[in-house]
Formats: structure tokens, sequence, C-alpha cells
């Protein structure tokens, strides 16, 4: 296969960032790995950037009794470590926006104190700054905090400007299915209005998925062919070589349907299947993608087995070194039935997609990490070379490249030089790093930022996340009732065969990892 790098020009148009008004960010879990991970290297790279305003607040809520300094002290060194050493600009002023009350988040004077400190941060600030409460905790705590928030009149429900202002940031599992997503909800609803909830994926975030939407409305060429007529089907594949890691408590009652299929897995086969929104305005995008999934047709329980596929990782080796199974990692139960991998068939019934099949996977422990979005064209009906030999032609294939190698391309068939008919698959390549000289900016300093502007678009709306749980009800529900162990799956393979088996009864194969 030949490799041909495109000469690419890049244009400038409507490349404004987004500077973030004044804010008060309220952290609960602060303490928490989510926030020393991801949170707060990615506010001290936004405020490094400049984009955070001057008149920014972090507080930090935990159960933990930390002082503001040993919050400040855990920041810096969660700073240092997550960006290895080489931190953008000075910490320290970042750090001095820091500030920690510690408390039971069952206790009404937690809040009480909350309330207490933000106003005297914001003495001699502007009015109508905006409040964001981020929930970092565990997902049992999500209702218990929204009601004191709410009890505390915290959640801004006294007057139009503060409902405006006032913004509740909910990380995933969003419920861990559709009873307790709707109970969910509805205790949001209560407190927080639909245009105050911001519900994280992450996966919304990276720069590659933003721009699957760009790459199909922002281009004439793609959607003429982007439907049944001319697609033979898609492959959208999450691939991790990491395991479980430190997180079995969680991921033990999880398992991948629920932490990467439910979420990042169906929010790209809507951003790759959706019909054009009118605008790029949150509720419009938004629609677009519920009435996706709302197209996806429903996974019966007496068929299962031919759709959604589940395993786990075996002992095996990554990178050359060797790694223990699933039911051996720390933690985790040794008779565990939980999933460390899914695949499926799934079709979206609509004039755009019917009959096109869309084969999803995602894995821990495979043989390298990968996320990418592959559509597969029709092969050619008729060749006119069969003569000489070539009356099967690969088809063409595009492919969104996610992550690691951030960037798009395209294979396709050409002359080769040489005797008269020669032929061979050449690969279109661009990758985001060569034309753009930059490293992909975090999910997070994306996220934040448009919170903080109050930017709804890249974020769930409640019905999206209960279309999706409705989805696979008939998965969990089929699963729970079965004893039967998921199929075992070698660490650091690239594939295995029940899997295999569910793509090569349709005569197609999955892409190498
Ligand atoms: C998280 C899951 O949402 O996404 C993790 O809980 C997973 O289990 C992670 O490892 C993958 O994210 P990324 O950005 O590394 O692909």
């Amino acid at each position: 296969m030949q490799e041909i790098q495109p000469s690419v020009t890049t244009q400038e148009i409507a490349c404004e960032e987004i500077t973030a008004p004044p804010c008060d960010m309220v952290v609960f879990g602060a303490s928490g790995d989510l926030v020393r991970r991801k949170l707060l290297v990615s506010l001290q790279q936004i405020f490094a950037q400049g984009l955070l305003n001057e008149q920014f607040n972090l507080i930090g809520c935990g159960r933990k009794d930390l002082s503001d300094e040993q919050f400040r002290q855990i920041a810096r060194e969660a700073i240092e470590d997550e960006s290895e050493g080489a931190t953008t600009g000075s910490v320290q002023p970042f750090l001095n926006k820091l500030h920690y009350i510690s408390g039971s988040y069952d206790d009404l004077a937690l809040y009480r104190r909350i309330k207490g400190k933000l106003v005297d941060l914001d003495t001699g600030y502007q009015d109508n700054r905006c409040r964001i409460f981020y929930l970092a905790v565990p997902p049992f705590l999500y209702g218990t905090i929204v009601e004191q928030l709410g009890s505390a009149r915290l959640s801004g429900s006294y007057d139009d400007d503060s409902i405006r202002q006032t913004r509740l940031v909910v990380e995933k599992p969003f419920g861990k299915d559709l009873q307790s997503a709707v109970e969910l909800n509805s205790t949001i609803s209560r407190w927080f209005g639909e245009s105050q909830v911001y519900r994280i994926d992450h996966y919304l975030g990276k720069e590659t998925v933003q721009n699957i939407l760009m790459f199909r409305f922002a281009n004439t060429i793609f959607e003429p062919v982007w439907n049944r007529n001319h697609i033979d089907s898609i492959q959208i594949t999450i691939a991790e070589t990491l395991g479980v890691e430190h997180r079995a408590s969680y991921y033990d009652k999880t398992g991948a349907l629920r932490d990467m299929f439910q979420n990042h897995m169906l929010q790209m086969l809507t951003l790759v299947a959706m019909e054009p929104p009118v605008s790029f305005q949150a509720d419009h995008v938004r629609d677009e993608k519920v009435k996706l999934l709302r197209s996806i047709r429903p996974l019966q329980p007496d068929d299962l087995s031919r759709h959604v596929v589940r395993g786990q990782y075996g002992p095996g080796f990554i990178d050359g070194k060797r790694v223990v199974g699933y039911r051996a990692e720390p933690a985790v139960d040794p008779k565990s039935r939980t999933e460390t991998f899914v695949a499926a068939k799934l079709f979206v019934d609509n004039w755009r997609w019917k009959n096109v099949p869309f084969y999803l996977r995602t894995g821990k422990r495979l043989a390298r990490k990968n996320t990418e979005i592959a559509v597969t064209f029709k092969k050619v009906p008729h060749s006119m070379f069969a003569l000489v030999g070539l009356d099967d032609m690969p088809p063409d294939v595009l492919v969104l490249r996610i992550q690691p190698e951030e960037g798009i391309y395209l294979s396709f068939q050409a002359k080769r030089p040489g005797s008269k008919i020669c032929m061979g698959t050449l690969n279109m390549n661009f990758s985001y790093k060569s034309v753009f000289g930059v490293d992909m900016p975090n999910a997070y300093q994306r996220l934040l930022l448009d919170c903080m502007v109050g930017d709804q678009t890249l974020f769930t709306r409640f019905d999206g996340v209960e279309t999706a749980w409705q989805l696979l009800m008939a998965v969990l529900e089929t699963w729970q009732a079965d004893d039967s162990a998921p199929y075992e799956y070698t660490a650091g393979g690239s594939s295995f065969p029940e899997a295999d088996e569910l793509i090569e009864s349709d005569d197609r194969t999955w892409r190498p990892l």
C-alpha cells in the first residue's frame, strides 16, 4: 500500500478563542481522582493561555479535612504530575485562586458554608458572576448534593438572572440504567432547569470528535454519498491497552457497556449518522442526535447473541509485558462476570441508513490504543478490469481517526506506474499534528470553557441520555439474568472468535486494531 501526503493549507476563518466570563466553580469530590487527573490541570492550562477570567475562583469540597494551603499543595502536585513537569506558565497564580471547604455532603451546614464563602469571595466583584457546581463525586451522591444545593437556595432558582448564571455539571455515568437515569433527571429538574444542566461526555470535547460535524457539514463532497446508496457499512472502534487500573470498585459494578458504550460509542454513532442540524446551536444539534438515537433498531432479547457479544480479558502481554487477567486484578471479584469488551451490530431505521450495518466495538487490554470511525463504501458494481484478474477490487474506505494519531485518511484504488493495467491501494493521509503542529488540547479544556460561557452543544440532554439507556435495556436485562461468564479474550490480543463471528457472518471483517 502506498502512502501519499496531501499538501494542506489552512485558512483561519472564524477562529476566535473563547474566553471565560467571571466565574466561581464549586467542585464536589475535590480530593478525588478525576479532579486530580483532569480538572485541575485543564483549568491551569486554560489559565496559562489567558482564557480563564482574572476573577475566577474555585472552591474544592470534600469529606477530607484540608486547609486551603493543603489543597493548593495537592493541586500543585497533581498539575505537575499530569503535565509531566511541562507546566505552561507559573502555577502559583492559579493556585492562589483555589480554596477548600470540608464537610459531609448530606449536611445542609456544608452548603451554608459554601454560600458564605461565595459571598466573601465575590465581594467587590461584579454581580451576575457565573456559578458552576461540579459533581466529581461517585454517582450515588449526585441526588444528595443536588437536593442540598436546592434546599440551600444555591441552584439559582430565585431570579431569572441567577438561573441563567448558575450551572450544574454532572459527570458520567449518568445513572446505571434507564430507571436510575430517569430518577436522577427528575431529582435534578426539581432544582435546576435543563438549560442549567451540563452532562459531561468527555468524548464530545475531543477535537477530532467535534471535527466529525465540520467534516460532514462544512463540505459538500461527502454528504451526497453519505447514505445507504453508497456506504456499505460503518465500524466504530474504541480500543484501549489500559486495564481496569485502580478503578475496580467502580468498574466491576459497571462494565464496558455502561462505561463506554452507552455514552462515548453511541455519541460517536450519532455524530456520524445524524441528519444536518439547522445550525450549530445546542438544541438544534441535540435534537438531531436524539432523533438518530430514536431511529436505532431496538435490540430484541431473543436475538441478542447475533447482535451483541461481550468479553472479559484474560492474562496476556501488553507492550511485551505480562499482565494479569481481569479477575486477578486487585479488588476485582475473582468470579466477576463484568464485561471488559463489547461488540455490537446496530441498524438505523431511517431513509438514509436502512440496512447499513454499524459495527461497534470497545474493549480494555486490547492490542493497541485506537479510536476510529471507518466508513466503508460499496464496491464498484462491475469491474471493467475483470479480464486482467481485477474483478474484486477492495472498497474505498474513509477513516476518521480520533486518537492517538488524530487525522483522516482515505484509501482508494489508483494506477501504479508500469504495465498498462496495474493497480494498487493508496492511502491519502491527513494528520492533525503534522498540519497544525500542535498537540490536541485535552477535552476537558473545551468542555470547561463551554460550560463557563453557557454553551451546551457538547453536553448531553436529558432525553439523549434516557434514549441511549432505553436502547441498551434489553442487553442489560438479558446479561443480568444470564449467569454464564463473558467470553475470555487474551490481553494484548487483537480480536476473539465470538466478535469475529458477529461480523464475518455478514461476509465482512473487523478492521485491524
Ligand atoms: C472513560 C472511561 O469515560 O473513558 C474509562 O470511564 C476509559 O474506562 C476512558 O478508560 C477512555 O477515555 P480516553 O479519552 O482515554 O479514550
